[in-house]
């Protein structure tokens, strides 16, 4: 039998995206997969329940969670909204269950199959699966409009009947897959760019898209092609090094992560009262504490003249290209959790699939998070 595929309304807080659009839905009714909508869950995104085409509106997320088989979420659901699903049905969406302790023992309880979109392997097979990435996109996108905004100046040069103007200088702290779209949105905007990443290989990448690397003493490429955490002492020497090309930026963007730990801190008060006045600091890792210590995530501040703009959940500040991302990212998925009839046959034998897999039969199957349950429930 095929699917019977749910779209809640996302209820956390400020969220603006949903987990489909028109094109995935068109796609997955030649599957033979029905799908349950409720009503008003488009809205931020700017879909409107008429423009769900082929699906079944519901009234609300309980009706929603007893018609279906498997749910499609952007955010995690809470334990309650867990509660109201049917036993052995099938959740997929950015669970973060590390943050979400008591969504996680919800989906042990009700026997949930679950996938973590954030735990799938970057591998080139899953790039098109990547929510990391295509959210990232996103928000490094909006970092450069963001700080081209509150900027008290120009970024581009402009040769004006009223004189010249110089060009903003941005610089990027962290290359990877926000560091990039932010470093191609600034240069479009007319700013001229610098960069800079612990991996020397970022370099290249700066460079094919017309900004300039900074390149430091220190590097750091760690397992997977990621970060890894620096020493105390190559901290030093970094955010001093650093300083001085930050205090020539009117603009700084930082999007610096190590996987699965908090934010490292970067920017340190004396480089923030080194900087120009007026210049600005889009802290992009405020989500993991930020990349600046003076950083207060969710929040805008002013340290003297420098204005520090921390904000979270950047993506669904774009809902209508975010949710078309994140939504072909998920069917993509689910084609590796289906056959041609839209019968759910997991394949547990892939690595995508097995990578993502959080929960399944009553247990947490993810490592990491296992570990993270077993000493909460020790500390009890
Ligand atoms: P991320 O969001 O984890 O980190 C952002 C950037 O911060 C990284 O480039 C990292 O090197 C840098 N960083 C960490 N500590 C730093 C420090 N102290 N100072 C300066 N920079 C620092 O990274 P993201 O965007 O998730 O991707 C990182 C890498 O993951 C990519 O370059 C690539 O190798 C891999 N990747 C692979 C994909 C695939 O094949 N499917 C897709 C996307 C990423």
């Amino acid at each position: 039998m095929p699917i019977k595929l749910g779209i809640p309304r996302e209820t956390a807080k400020g969220e603006r995206r949903v987990a489909i659009d028109a094109a995935v839905i068109s796609r997955l009714i030649k599957l033979g997969i029905e799908i349950f909508v409720e009503q008003g869950a488009g809205k931020s995104a700017l879909i409107s329940d008429a423009q769900f085409e082929g699906t079944t509106m519901v009234a609300n997320a309980k009706e929603l969670s007893e018609q279906s088989d498997v749910i499609w979420r952007v955010q995690a659901p809470t334990a309650d909204e867990v509660a109201m699903m049917r036993d052995g049905s099938v959740l997929i969406g950015t669970l973060m269950a590390h943050n979400n302790i008591a969504m996680l023992k919800a989906l042990e309880d009700k026997k949930i199959a679950s996938f973590a979109m954030e735990l799938i392997p970057r591998i080139s097979r899953a790039q098109s699966m990547d929510v990391l990435s295509s959210q990232a996109a996103i928000a490094g996108y909006k970092a450069a409009v963001m700080g081209a905004d509150i900027a008290p100046r120009f970024f581009p040069m402009l040769t004006t009947a009223a004189g010249t103007i110089r060009p903003s200088k941005v610089i990027v702290i962290g290359v990877g897959v926000a560091g990039l779209q932010a470093i191609a949105t600034a240069k479009r905007l007319g700013a001229v760019v610098e960069a800079y990443d612990v991996r020397p290989e970022t370099a290249e990448q700066i460079e094919s898209l017309g900004a300039k690397a900074i390149t430091l003493s220190i590097s750091a490429t760690g397992e997977g092609g990621y970060a890894r955490e620096l020493s105390s002492e190559e901290r030093d020497k970094q955010q001093k090094e650093l300083a001085e090309y930050i205090a020539t930026a009117d603009v700084l963007i930082t999007t610096a992560a190590i996987p699965g730990k908090p934010s490292p801190k970067i920017i340190p008060v004396e480089t923030v009262e080194g900087m120009k006045e007026g210049a600005v600091i889009i802290d992009l890792a405020a989500e993991g504490g930020g990349n600046c210590v003076l950083t207060e995530p969710g929040k805008t501040i002013t340290h003297g003249d420098v204005i520090i703009h921390a904000p979270l959940d950047v993506a669904s500040q774009v809902p209508v290209h975010a949710s078309e991302m994140y939504a072909k990212n998920l069917y993509n998925f689910m084609l590796l959790l289906i056959d041609e009839q839209g019968d759910y046959v997991p394949n547990f034998e892939d690595e995508i699939v097995i990578g993502a897999l959080l929960t399944k039969d009553g247990e947490v199957m993810h490592e990491g998070t296992l570990e993270l349950l077993n000493k909460t429930r020790g500390e009890k």
